[in-house]
């Protein structure tokens, strides 16, 4: 299986073309829309009345972690300078710092698209944090066209990341980042 990728959504809709390369991986029932229509329900409720990003960011990793199965890390890198620097996540510790261009969140955050790995030990530069993950999806943060940072989720099931978890997930960021008006 080898790595693909799924155009970003811009958080603020100043970019609203999503083009999606390949559905090879979309399941064909509706399991997993409803379970992210859920979640962002519960985003909505643990974001309101509280416009703390740090604080918010954490409960969003938190939500994701406890909330999708078969997920072993659940995470933000924050992109400061030209590198990205980890966030608030749930999982084992992580490393603190990711050039751009470098492993999945890297290049995701360099190509500002989605990027869905099947399977992460087909992917060139893969930075391995926890020998655990087999599989990962990284999906950009952008506040209008300034690009945030990533979202980095990790499975330890290949092939567990589909284009219904980078809609879903690309509709959460969207929803959190949207919420987070007094960005600087
Ligand atoms: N695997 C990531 C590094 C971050 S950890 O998965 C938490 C990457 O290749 O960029």
């Amino acid at each position: 299986m080898t790595p693909r990728t799924v155009k970003a959504k811009s958080a603020k809709k100043t970019v609203t073309k999503k083009t999606i390369k390949s559905s090879t991986a979309t399941s064909t029932n509706n399991v997993k829309p409803k379970l992210y229509a859920s979640l962002v329900v519960q985003l909505l409720s643990l974001l309101k009345d509280e416009y703390d990003f740090v604080a918010n960011a954490a409960n969003f990793s938190a939500l994701l972690f406890n909330s999708l199965p078969n997920v072993n890390w659940a995470g933000f890198y924050f992109l400061k300078g030209d590198e990205l620097v980890l966030g608030p996540f749930q999982g084992n510790p992580a490393c603190v710092r990711i050039p751009m261009g470098t492993g999945v969140c890297g290049m995701a955050a360099k190509q500002v698209e989605t990027i869905i790995v099947p399977n992460v030990h087909e992917f060139p530069g893969h930075i391995a944090c926890d020998v655990a993950s087999n599989a990962e999806i990284v999906v950009p943060l952008f506040d209008g066209e300034r690009l945030l940072g990533v979202l980095d989720l990790d499975s330890p099931i290949i092939g567990r990341f589909d284009d219904q978890d980078a809609e879903g997930l690309n509709e959460l960021v969207t929803v959190f980042v949207a919420h987070e008006e007094g960005l600087e």
